[in-house]
């Protein structure tokens, strides 16, 4: 069984026993169908990509209460394993981007058993209250019938994660002001929440102060996921996840313009202690400047969290930022709306899919993918970092031990980096697209690998001592092993380990004399 697992803050995500590292993609909302998955494949075989998310709609399967209809996810089961790549399932359920739209009509369009929130006003919101125990009977069971189901027609596992849900929350109201919600509101705060969030006990205002709506929200969604969550795992035990709307990351934002109670970085210990089922929160990111994309996974990569970006845009700008992610130890990466349906999400993501745009994350993955596993297995044991071009490009830099990493871009291949008569740079790439990972594999050695980037070594210690780059092996792994292709010297090594089209893994050795 797949399983995410964790050793001295550190995480893997173990598939058929061995760490693995999502080199992902989703589909766009409306191409889970069987008439559109001769329009799905051929993307993702361009991209390289080793994992596919695809929604599992409540409305598809149970459109009829009581009845389910799983012929779509067996036609999807055996056409992944056609093409070689796992599944992670998205759960649209009762909250898809805060809305029951992938509800059936039998749910979204019966307000008296399955109620809507109501606002600061009265008025009644689109998003579902998540107090309301008849949604969440009739939600868990249809994940119940779709875990139950995957359990028979699965038992390789080609499914290796499950998503509750989908970007859950409610724009426009903070949280549900219904006279039921409001009589629970103005009880005692739970006692698991107030000892997690070292508040004063007291009712929700007592305890959270300004902050009390909001944590109302994420506490009532966060346990309405967990139930759902805990009794698909009962059938069948999957890592489950859910994913954020996110808001600002780095400014104070007014909830009532997000989607508030969902999994936003201010509510995170919220929802840990709602809903302890849920392996990991995971950011969809569609924040194309490089600050905001660092910023967000700054707070997704956090101690009891694995970073797995679930979501981000498809525009071309975006697909540097899987070794950002990587370089924080991040399960997996994953851009949205890979497919060749004819729908393209601009401005979030790119305003075509086409081959351009696919060949720029193609690029990235073709490197890392004969590699996944054995990137997933040293990030999982060994220190490991990695940098995105910014938007300034300026360089970036880390300390690992006794060396320092840096990486530069815009350089051209020849020349030292505090060369000034070096007036121009290379004008392919036009805009920042480089990035680079390096593991710590021991003391002086390391594994590096990148695309459009220059790596440096620095000495950190401060002992003074002379220290070269003794041996640069480029290689690339087979069953597990390191196999030696060439030693890089002379020019290849003289102005740094110069990464261009992203084909080329080294592994330097470091060393005083
Ligand atoms: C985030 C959602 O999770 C996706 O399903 C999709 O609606 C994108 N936003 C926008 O394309």
């Amino acid at each position: 069984m797949p399983q995410l697992v964790e050793k001295s803050g550190r995480y893997a995500l173990m598939v058929d026993g061995a760490p693995f590292l999502m080199l992902g993609a989703q589909v766009n909302n409306s191409s889970a169908w069987p008439s559109q998955m001769d329009k799905v494949w051929p993307a993702i075989r361009q991209l390289h990509a080793n994992t596919v998310q695809v929604p599992i709609a409540w409305e598809q399967i149970e459109p009829v209460e009581g009845k389910f209809d799983f012929s779509y996810l067996d036609l999807l089961l055996t056409q992944a394993r056609e093409n070689k790549v796992r599944l992670v399932l998205l759960w649209f359920g009762t909250w898809k981007n805060s809305s029951p739209s992938y509800a059936p009509e039998w749910v979204k369009l019966d307000d008296k058993r399955f109620p809507r929130l109501h606002k600061k006003d009265g008025a009644r919101s689109y998003s579902m209250s998540p107090l309301a125990q008849s949604t969440l009977d009739a939600d868990r069971k249809a994940f119940v019938a779709l875990m139950t189901h995957l359990k028979a027609a699965d038992p390789d596992n080609t499914v290796i994660m499950v998503q509750v849900e989908n970007e859950t929350g409610t724009y426009g109201s903070v949280r549900d002001y219904s006279p039921a919600a409001q009589k629970v509101f103005d009880g005692p705060a739970p006692t698991a929440l107030v000892k997690a969030m070292k508040a004063r006990p007291g009712t929700w205002s007592q305890a959270f102060g300004k902050d009390a709506d909001e944590y109302f929200h994420a506490w009532y969604i966060s346990r309405f996921v967990e139930q759902v969550t805990a009794a698909g795992k009962a059938v069948k035990p999957l890592p489950m996840y859910v994913n954020a709307a996110l808001r600002d990351p780095i400014n104070d934002q007014d909830p009532v313009t997000y989607s508030s109670g969902g999994p936003t970085h201010n509510v995170l210990d919220v929802w840990k202690t709602g809903a302890p089922s849920i392996d990991l929160i995971a950011p969809d990111i569609y924040m194309p400047e490089s600050v905001k994309y660092s910023a967000v996974l700054g707070h997704y990569d956090r101690p009891g969290n694995a970073l797995f970006v679930a979501e981000t845009g498809n525009a071309i700008p975006y697909a540097r930022y899987v070794y950002d992610t990587l370089g924080r130890q991040g399960i997996g990466f994953s851009p949205f709306g890979m497919d060749l349906t004819g729908y393209a999400n601009y401005p979030l993501g790119a305003s075509k899919v086409n081959a351009e745009m696919l060949e720029a994350f193609a690029a990235n993955y073709r490197l890392l993918a004969p590699m996944a596993r054995d990137w997933a297995r040293i990030s999982f044991e060994k220190p490991v970092w990695g940098g995105s071009e910014p938007d300034d490009r300026s360089p970036q830099s880390t300390t690992l031990g006794d060396w320092t990493v840096h990486l530069r871009y815009g350089k051209w291949q020849f020349g030292a980096s505090d060369w000034t008569w070096l007036k121009d740079r290379p004008t392919d790439p036009a805009g920042p697209n480089g990035g680079a990972v390096v593991a710590q594999l021991s003391a002086d050695e390391f594994l590096v690998t990148g695309r459009n980037v220059r790596v440096e070594f620095g000495r950190a210690a401060k002992d003074g001592k002379p220290y070269m780059l003794a041996r640069v092996e480029e290689g690339h792994f087979d069953n597990g092993q390191w196999v030696f292709d060439r030693i890089w010297n002379g020019d290849q090594i003289d102005y740094g380990l110069n990464f261009t089209d992203g084909s080329q893994v080294l592994r330097v050795k470091l060393a005083t004399y």
